[in-house]
């Protein structure tokens, strides 16, 4: 079965999923960890060598107080609590978005167990938080306006590559595949230029029942597809 080298997923419905259930919406984020736990797993398992999971979009600062201090703590609770299975499993830790612009002690334990894990290769795990494409593309053209600005680099050889490079996805092969939870069917200002080619899997389900068996269909799903790059087969 092909599968995916890169599968990046908007992690959708934990509100819906903790309004059904009557119970408060950080309840319902706290049990889309324990299915971050899962898939991180299950993407070990499948031997998927990226996953990138959008934790915080820069639109969540609009959301309650209450619940973005309770994304926070359980943001650090994550990290002190995974550190060891990071360490197990040879998972390399990354991020995407201005993380700089989380409280600090968020910003402090991210840092730290970036640096702790930069040597792992078995998963690398990327979490965008404090994460907008649009942010991400204004960031590359300013840094490439500068570069231009310093003779670094000439305007009128900038291509294609020359903005992935400045994208904070650098590192990155694009994604394969983007899965959604929820049976919403947008981006939401998720990886917009890098998901040009990347199929798109919508799941009904919400983020805090997907399971390995959700993700597995995924993956099938995905081999079945027919992917062209705007070419005839
Ligand atoms: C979307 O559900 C989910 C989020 C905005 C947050 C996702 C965060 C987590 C699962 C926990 C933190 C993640 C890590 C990696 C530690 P929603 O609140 O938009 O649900 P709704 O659309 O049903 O209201």
């Amino acid at each position: 079965m092909e599968l995916p080298k890169h599968v990046a997923i908007i992690m959708d419905g934990n509100g819906r999923w903790a309004k059904e259930r009557n119970r408060s919406r950080i309840e319902g984020h706290k049990e889309g960890i324990k299915t971050v736990k899962r898939i991180i797993e299950a993407a070990i398992e499948n031997k998927i060598p990226y996953l990138t999971l959008f934790a915080f979009s820069s639109e969540n600062w609009n959301r309650p107080e209450e619940e973005v201090t309770g994304l926070m703590q359980l943001l650090n609770q994550f990290l002190k609590n995974e550190a060891k299975t990071l360490e197990k499993h040879e998972v390399s830790l990354k991020t995407i978005g201005r993380i700089h612009e989380l409280p600090k002690e968020n910003y402090r334990a991210i840092q730290e167990l970036v640096e702790a894990t930069t040597d792992h290769n078995a998963l690398t795990l990327t979490v965008a938080l404090n994460y907008s494409s649009k942010n991400e593309i204004v960031d590359a053209v300013r840094s490439i306006v500068n570069q231009s600005l310093k003779n670094e680099l000439d305007a009128n050889k900038i291509n294609y590559s020359t903005i992935a490079k400045n994208l904070e996805t650098k590192e990155l092969p694009d994604p394969d595949l983007i899965i959604r939870t929820s049976g919403e069917y947008r981006l939401s200002n998720f990886l917009l230029l890098q998901s040009a080619y990347a199929e798109i899997y919508i799941s009904p389900i919400y983020w805090p029942d997907f399971n390995k068996h959700h993700f597995d269909t995924a993956l099938e799903q995905y081999a079945l597809r027919e992917r062209r790059y705007g070419a005839l087969k």
